[in-house]
C-alpha cells in the first residue's frame, strides 16, 4: 500500500489464546461449522432458488454493524479441511518461509520518476522476480495462462469450468518501497535477507506486498497440488510500481483486463489493504471499502523583481508565506457523516468493542437518529488525529521554493499543498475551497488571481503581481466509489464470512469471540485506483495481523519490516478459503 505511515503496536490480543499456534480443530467445532453452513445453504436456497450453491447471506446479528456467520466451503469442504491440516504442519510452514523469503531476496524497489520500461534499467530486476515465480510455483505456471503487459505487469488466468459466471480478481503488487541507504544499519536483519529467525521472515516487502503476491501464489499452487479445479475463473493481476502510483504497472494492466473481461466483468476484487487487529478490546478486521482521493495544488506567486535595497512592503516570499499561514489557520471542516465509511467503522466499534468508553458508545449508537448525538460523537472521535484524517479532507504543505540571491527581490515563488480528499467530497469541491480560501488575500495584495485555468479576479485593472493555483504533477484522483456493504451486498458478506472462517479455523474460539468484520477506509491509495470499472465490489484487504482501522503493521514503509510465519500461513489460509468460497458462491 502507499500513502499512510501510521504504526500500530503489534501485540497479541488477550482475546486470542494460542493465536500463534496452528492446531487441529476440535470435533465439536467442526460440527458447529457444519450446522452453520447448513443454515446458510438453506437460507440462500430459499432466497435464491438455488440448491447447490451457498453464500453467507444470513445475518447472525442485527442492529448496527450486523455480522454474518463464518463461511466454510461446503462442496469443497473435505478439501478445505485437508488443506487446513496441511497448513498446520511444520513442513508447510518451512515451505512458506522459503517461498516468501526467496521473493524478499529480490530487491524490487520502485523509485519516483522512473523512466519507461525498456529505457530505465532499474526495472530489470522484475525479470528476476518473474524467474523466481516460475521456478517456485511450477503448478501455477503450467496451469494458469500468463499474459505480460508492459513487460512486467502480470495477468494470470486460472480458467474455471463454468465460463458463464464472473471471475474473482486477486491483485497484489511486485514492487517495494526503497530502503533508505542511511537506515540500513537500523535493520535487525538486512532488508533484503528474507532471513527467518524461527518466528518471523524479515525484509522489505515481507508485509507490503509480497505477503499478498506470494500468499496468492502459494494458495493456488497448493490447491493445484491437491487437484482442485475451479468452477469460477480466478484472475491474478500484479502491478510493479504501486508504490509510485502504478503509472507503468496497474495503469497499463487495467485496459488489458477491461479488454479481456469487460466493464463490470468481475464478481469481486481483493487487493492489498487493511487486515485485522485489536481495537478497544475486540479483534476487528477492517476491509477497505473506500479510498480517499488525492490532489496536489501548486500555489505560485509572482511579483516584480528588483534590487533589495529598495524593497516593497511585501516580497513574493512574504506574500506566499501569508497565503500558507492562511491555509494552516483554516483546515478543512471535518464531519462525521451518516453512511460514510468512517461512520460505519465507528458503528462497528460501538456495537462490538467492549472497551470503547460508554458515553461515546451511546452517542454513536444514537447518532443514527439524533443530530445532537452525532455531533457529540464526532467531537469525541475526532480527538483522534487518525480518525479525523480518515474522515475528512486533509492538507499538508509539503514543498516550497523561492528566491535566488540574497540581494535580489524574488520574482517567482511556489509551494505545493498535498490534499487527501474525503470519501464524502470531490476534487472539484477541494479546488473550489482552496480557490475561495485565497480570494481575499489576493485582493489585499493586489494580485491578479487565476485558479485551475479560470480567472478569479473580477477586474481587469492592472495588478501588482499574480497568484496562480493549478494541479501539480498529475491530475487529481477522485475518492474511490464506496463498495456496497448493505444487506444485498453478497460479495461483502462472502468476504466477511471468509475472514471469520479463516480466523476461526485454527484457533480455539469460545462463544462469540471471533473476529468482528467492519467496513474500513484507506487513507492511502492502492493499484485499485485503476480498477474501478472492473467491478463495484472492490476490497482492500490482506489479512495481516496488527493492521486494523487504518493502522499499518510495524515495519511497513520503514525499517524492520517483518511478518510472523504464523500470520503468513494464515494469509495463505485466507486466500485458499476465499477462492473456495467464491467458487461455490451463487454470485453471477
Ligand atoms: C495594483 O497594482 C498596480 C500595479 O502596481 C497599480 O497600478 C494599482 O494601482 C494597484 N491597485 C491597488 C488597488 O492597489
Ligand atoms: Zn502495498
Amino acid at each position: 500500500m502507499s500513502g499512510a505511515r501510521e504504526k500500530s503496536d503489534d501485540v497479541a490480543s488477550p482475546l486470542l489464546p494460542g493465536a500463534q499456534n496452528s492446531k487441529p480443530k476440535a470435533g465439536s467445532f467442526s460440527l458447529k461449522i457444519t450446522v452453520v453452513g447448513f443454515a446458510i445453504i438453506l437460507s440462500t436456497a430459499l432466497a435464491k432458488g438455488f440448491s447447490h450453491f451457498h453464500d453467507s447471506g444470513r445475518e447472525l446479528s442485527t442492529g448496527v454493524c450486523p455480522q454474518v456467520a463464518e463461511l466454510v466451503p461446503q462442496k469443497n469442504g473435505a478439501l478445505w479441511e485437508s488443506l487446513g491440516s496441511i497448513y498446520g504442519t511444520d513442513k508447510f510452514k518451512m515451505r512458506a518461509v522459503n517461498w516468501l523469503g526467496g521473493a524478499v531476496r529480490i530487491p524490487t524497489e520502485s523509485y519516483d520518476n522512473m523512466g519507461p520500461v525498456g529505457t530505465d534499467p532499474r526495472w530489470e530486476k522484475f525479470g528476476a522476480l518473474h524467474d523466481y515465480l516460475l521456478a517456485s510455483f511450477p503448478q501455477v505456471h503450467s496451469t494458469l495462462e500468463l499474459t505480460k503487459v508492459n513487460t512486467y505487469g502480470l495477468i494470470y488466468v486460472w480458467k474455471g469450468s463454468d465460463t458463464s459466471i464472473q471471475p474473482l480478481l486477486l491483485a497484489a503488487h511486485q514492487d517495494v518501497v526503497p530502503v533508505e541507504p542511511t537506515t540500513a544499519k537500523a535493520w535487525l536483519h538486512p532488508p533484503f535477507s528474507g532471513y527467518f529467525d524461527g518466528e518471523k521472515v524479515w525484509g522489505r516487502g515481507s508485509l507490503d506486498d509480497k505477503s499478498g503476491l506470494i500468499g496468492i501464489m502459494s494458495s493456488i499452487e497448493t490447491l493445484l497440488e491437491n487437484n482442485f479445479q475451479p468452477r469460477r475463473t480466478v484472475v491474478i493481476a500484479s502491478g510493479f510500481d504501486e508504490e509510485t502510483s502504478g503509472l507503468h504497472g496497474a495503469q497499463t494492466l487495467a485496459p488489458k483486463l477491461l479488454e479481456m473481461f469487460g466493464e463490470g466483468g468481475f464478481a469481486m476484487l481483493v487487493d492489498e489493504g487493511s487486515g485485522y487487529g485489536e481495537q478497544y478490546g475486540r479483534v476487528i478486521a477492517t476491509p477497505g471499502i473506500g479510498e480517499k482521493g488525492y490532489l496536489d495544488v501548486l500555489v505560485e506567486v509572482a511579483s516584480p523583481g528588483g534590487h533589495s535595497s529598495l524593497p516593497p512592503p511585501h516580497t513574493s516570499i512574504g506574500i506566499l508565506a501569508e497565503l500558507l499561514v492562511n491555509y494552516e489557520k483554516n483546515p478543512f471542516e471535518v464531519h462525521l457523516t451518516r453512511g460514510s465509511p468512517v461512520y460505519k467503522t465507528v458503528q462497528c466499534l460501538a456495537q462490538h468493542a467492549p472497551d470503547l468508553p460508554s458515553a461515546l458508545r451511546k452517542d454513536i449508537l444514537r447518532a443514527e437518529h439524533s443530530d445532537r448525538a452525532l455531533r457529540a460523537a464526532e467531537k469525541k472521535l475526532f480527538e483522534s488525529r487518525m480518525l479525523k484524517s480518515l474522515a475528512g479532507t486533509t492538507q499538508a504543505i509539503d514543498l516550497i521554493q523561492g528566491g535566488v540571491k540574497v540581494n535580489a527581490l524574488p520574482e517567482s515563488v511556489w509551494a505545493v499543498i498535498n490534499h487527501r480528499v474525503s470519501t464524502e467530497s470531490s476534487i472539484e469541491a477541494t479546488k473550489a475551497r482552496d480557490t475561495d480560501l485565497l480570494r481575499s488575500l489576493a485582493v489585499d495584495f493586489n494580485l491578479s488571481y487565476s485558479a485551475f485555468g479560470v480567472g478569479v479576479s473580477d477586474t481587469d485593472a492592472p495588478a501588482y503581481g499574480t497568484l496562480k493555483l493549478s494541479e501539480a504533477y498529475t491530475h487529481g484522483l477522485e475518492p474511490a466509489p464506496v463498495t456496497p456493504t448493505d444487506e444485498s451486498a453478497v460479495p461483502w458478506q462472502l468476504l466477511s464470512g471468509t475472514i471469520k472462517a479463516t480466523y476461526n479455523s485454527h484457533r480455539d474460539i469460545r462463544g462469540d469471540d471471533t473476529v468482528v468484520i467492519s467496513p474500513g477506509v484507506m487513507s492511502g491509495n492502492t493499484d485499485t485506483r485503476y480498477y474501478w470499472k472492473l467491478t463495484e465490489h472492490i476490497f482492500r484487504y490482506g489479512h495481516q495481523e496488527g493492521a486494523s482501522g487504518g493502522a499499518l503493521p510495524s515495519g511497513v514503509h520503514t525499517v524492520n519490516e517483518a511478518i510472523s510465519i504464523g500470520n503468513f500461513v494464515e494469509i495463505i489460509r485466507f486466500f485458499t478459503t476465499l477462492i473456495l468460497n467464491v467458487d461455490e458462491s451463487a454470485l453471477p
